[in-house]
């Protein structure tokens, strides 16, 4: 039976600072009849990702940004429930960028039906936009070679906790920065970083670094920006990379942070830093996504989801997100 209503967040306010319950609205709308060629879709699990603090924001960014009264925008995984499109029959899995609703209308184009002997949740995480992100991120932007130091930020995240598993795949020692006693203990023992620190305990990063990387920095991947960036510049060494993934300590400030002017160290270690983003890789996809199934398949990268149940609580598991509330991927599961 054609079901009647969908359930939508949409932007209620832009926020300042960080965002709040208050930030998106839960409304109901119909749900059209489906015309030729159309798909509806019914969320499995939805993806609340960083990026999403950039959509909600009204400043320059390299999207558009959602407007207030519109629909949540974001990436998920779908079943297939009614369909007039030959390609698609009701019980399929597709990866969808759907937004926070929990039914959607596609016309066919730009969903990608998936394999359902691999769990579905992985096309939204270690097999999906953030293992791919991983996955550029370090080999394109950053080239490891065998022996280097890589360090990473975020290393407990759905990201970091990849780029590491590739990093040590490439023969690199691994050091991970991360949130929490519970993170430094996972990214140890289940991802294989030689050695990881807790930022949350010491003011001392610069310190830490020091004794956990001795042949200094090669590469650092930088998810989180701010004081746990500025402490690796002083120990980059000749040649080193930077891949700017994302500035997650910065998203919610309501002004610039001025922060220590260490640029010059960049000449010491006539070094390299690239800003770069997963979606200008799309043509590569394919290729990536088989070899991170690879890995995944032979063990090599290991991976966590933190499910969070319930569609209603879409803000929430978002909001967490800016306190270090999730390990691995964080996605809700509606359905
Ligand atoms: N460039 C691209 O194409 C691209 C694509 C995807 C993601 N990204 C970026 O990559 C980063 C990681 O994304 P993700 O999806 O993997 O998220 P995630 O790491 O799974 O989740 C966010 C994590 O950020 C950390 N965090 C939050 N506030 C922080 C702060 N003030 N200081 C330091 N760490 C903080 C928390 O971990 P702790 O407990 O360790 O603090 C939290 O668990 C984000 O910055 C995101 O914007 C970029």
């Amino acid at each position: 039976m054609h079901p009647q209503t969908n359930r939508q967040f949409v932007l209620a306010a832009r926020p300042n600072g960080m965002p709040t319950a208050d930030t998106f609205k839960l409304i109901e709308t119909p749900i059209p009849e489906l015309k030729d060629g159309e798909v509806l879709v019914r969320a499995v699990y939805l993806s609340v990702d960083p990026y999403m603090r950039g959509r909600i924001s009204g400043m320059r960014s390299y999207a558009a940004p959602v407007e207030v009264g519109q629909v949540m925008v974001g990436g998920g995984v779908a079943k297939v429930v009614e369909s007039k499109n030959p390609d698609f029959k009701p019980g399929d899995f597709v990866d969808i960028y759907m937004g926070w609703q929990e039914y959607s209308i596609s016309n066919g184009k730009n969903i990608r039906k998936l394999d359902p002997s691999i769990p579905v949740s992985t096309a939204e995480g270690v097999l999906g936009m953030t293992g791919l992100t991983a996955y550029f991120g370090l080999l394109d932007v950053c080239d490891p070679k065998p022996g280097e130091t890589v360090v990473v930020s975020g290393a407990a995240g759905a990201v970091g906790s990849v780029v590491g598993q590739i990093a040590k795949i490439k023969g690199c020692h691994t050091v991970g920065i991360a949130g929490g006693d519970d993170k430094v203990a996972w990214i140890l023992e289940e991802c294989g970083y030689d050695a990881a620190f807790n930022y949350k305990t010491t003011n001392d990063y610069s310190g830490r670094l020091k004794e956990l990387c001795p042949q200094g920095i090669d590469v650092y991947f930088d998810n989180v920006g701010g004081p746990i960036t500025d402490a690796i510049f002083g120990l980059l060494n000749v040649g080193a990379r930077i891949s700017i993934c994302g500035q997650i300590s910065q998203y919610n400030n309501t002004r610039l942070e001025m922060g220590p002017r260490l640029l010059g160290a960049l000449i010491v270690a006539r070094a390299k830093v690239q800003g770069f983003l997963v979606s200008d890789y799309a043509s590569r996809f394919g290729p990536a996504l088989m070899e991170l199934a690879g890995w995944v398949r032979a063990g090599k990268i290991k991976y966590r989801e933190d499910i969070v149940e319930g569609f209603e609580n879409l803000p929430s598991a978002f909001i967490g997100l800016f306190s270090g509330a999730n390990t691995g991927k964080r996605l809700v599961h509606v359905s």
